[in-house]
């Protein structure tokens, strides 16, 4: 039985929306954002609680093998998305708009913006970057699109950076960060991931913006957490950043078994009677 102490039950809806994220962050209920790539799997991170899924343009990475997200098209976005929201019955589905479906004219950003909400069946898109995408989120906003930003590490941006490491440590660009996030609010985001910057910034910006903030090595203090499918379930164990958490080690479940299926055929005791017609 709930008492005064315990949060309230603001998470325990028939199905996730852009007003439940922003409930959970009002009662201090942490949200989950986890990403997905395929009808299969998003089904069970849908039937294990995950609040948000992200379409995210990592699947260039962890489905695609590609070393960055740049290579991935709007068609393959839009092709992971539908598989995803086939998959689910109470998740929130956030889909990011990948390099070159934004960047330039707002128009078109708007276009693939409405490309993604038409085709996959999503409830909103995630696009990164601060003042440079502030007239194109407005525009989707006011389309009716629910948009995500995304501050920090950027990925998309991997070549501009030069390297993986942690975003925003000194003043100016800790200052950029601050200015964006306020910017990206105004213009109608509903959440904003902040990837890869110092926690204390993360909290100081999560504690001055009245949207959620959903953190991916961002420290404690974030609204919510994010991480990528394929990390915390230890498939792809060649990424090792310390903000990952491995709660499973699919690699070597995975390998074990295939390895036992090979070892089978090998030797014949698969299929058995029972096993053929
Ligand atoms: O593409 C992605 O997986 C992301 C998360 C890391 C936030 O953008």
């Amino acid at each position: 039985m709930a008492d005064e102490s315990s949060p309230p039950d603001v998470a325990n809806v028939p199905r996730v929306t852009t007003k439940t994220v922003q409930e959970m962050k009002d009662a201090g209920v942490p949200i989950a954002m986890l990403t997905a790539y395929d009808y299969t799997s998003a089904r069970l991170y849908d039937r294990a609680g995950v609040d948000v899924l992200l379409v995210g343009d990592s699947a260039s990475n962890v489905m695609a093998g590609n070393e960055t997200t740049l290579p991935m098209t709007l068609d393959q976005m839009i092709y992971h998305a539908q598989c995803v929201v086939r998959g689910i019955d109470r998740s929130l589905v956030v889909v990011d708009l990948p390099f070159g479906a934004y960047q330039g004219d707002p128009k078109e950003a708007l276009q693939s913006a409405i490309r993604v909400m038409k085709e996959t069946g999503a409830h909103g898109v995630k696009l990164e970057g601060g003042a440079a995408v502030v007239e194109s989120v407005e525009r989707m906003v006011r389309a009716g699109i629910p948009v995500m930003g995304h501050l920090g590490l950027t990925p998309q941006s991997i070549y501009n950076f030069g390297t993986y490491q942690v975003r925003a440590e000194e003043e100016e660009e800790a200052n950029q960060l601050r200015e964006d996030a306020r910017r990206l609010e105004d213009a109608g985001c509903f959440a904003l991931v902040l990837e890869k910057i110092p926690a204390t910034l993360a909290a100081e910006v999560t504690a001055s913006l009245s949207i959620p903030t959903i953190g991916i090595g961002a420290g404690d203090q974030t609204d919510g957490q994010v991480l990528v499918s394929h990390d915390a379930l230890g498939l792809s164990t060649d990424f090792n950043p310390r903000f990952v958490r491995r709660y499973a080690r699919l690699d070597e479940t995975i390998t074990d078994a295939i390895g036992e299926y090979v070892s089978d055929v090998r030797d014949r005791s698969f299929p058995t009677d029972d096993e053929s017609y």
